[in-house]
């Protein structure tokens, strides 16, 4: 057996400054309404209803837009030394760094969407466009995702490295708890979920500012955008 070990993170004495990617944010922008009401559903029926599901319908961008509200929005920021804010959203995430992206296509769209957790909106994705090209043609390799929407867990490690000596792990942590409550909330939500273990693209930029540390396949979500 092949065991990586990642080392035992721990903060650092002193945190190291960081200038987070810098995403184009000039061209095609979709606003997601916050959600005004939920129905209510007992948590104990969501965690015995989840289930990973391979076979998915077309669903409304409403519902991508309380799957994201539910789990990835900033609910609260604070300024740090290091460069970017902390943000408190839904789900932890190891010193309040949060280094994960969430990316979606859906089927028949060639554009990839960036949620921004801070506007609670979606943003196509333009200069690094040509690297996921080949993510949708990857995945129907694993499962039939021709009628499903892709959806990516894209890491910035040295935001969590700015602060964490062998703070590798923790980046991975992270991607685990955004996966696990991404298929809970999907259950909340009746929209079928499914992780992936590959990681696409293999390269997003040159330099590995960006990575991807996790995958799923969730229900067609439906984007119309002018
Ligand atoms: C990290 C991770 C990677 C997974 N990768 C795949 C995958 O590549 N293909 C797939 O069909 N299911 C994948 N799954 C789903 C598991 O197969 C599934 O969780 C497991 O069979 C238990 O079934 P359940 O989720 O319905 O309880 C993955 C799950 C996790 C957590």
């Amino acid at each position: 057996m092949t065991w990586i070990d990642l080392g035992n993170p721990s903060p650092k004495l002193e945190t190291d400054r960081y200038t987070p990617y810098e995403w184009d944010n000039s061209k095609k922008c979709i606003i997601l309404d916050d959600p005004n009401a939920f129905i209510p559903i007992p948590f104990t029926e969501v965690m015995f209803k989840r289930k990973s599901q391979r076979y998915f319908k077309t669903t409304s961008i409403e519902h991508l837009s309380y799957l994201l509200w539910l789990t990835n929005r900033v609910k609260d920021q604070v300024d740090s030394t290091m460069g970017f804010p902390l943000t408190l959203r839904p789900v932890p995430s190891a010193g309040a760094i949060h280094p994960i992206h969430i990316l979606l296509n859906s089927p028949n769209m060639d554009t990839w969407w960036r949620y921004d957790p801070f506007s609670h909106s979606l943003k196509s994705i333009t200069k690094e466009h040509v690297f996921f090209h080949t993510v949708r043609e990857s995945c129907q390799d694993i499962l039939n995702c021709n009628t499903a929407s892709i959806m990516l867990l894209v890491a910035e490690p040295q935001k969590t490295l700015s602060k964490y000596s062998d703070g590798a792990s923790l980046v991975w942590r992270d991607a685990g708890v955004l996966l696990g409550n991404l298929a809970l909330a999907a259950t909340y939500l009746d929209i079928n979920f499914c992780p992936l273990g590959a990681l696409f693209p293999k390269k997003i930029n040159d330099g590995k500012q960006l990575v991807t540390v996790g995958m799923s396949v969730i229900d067609a979500i439906n984007i119309e955008c002018n």
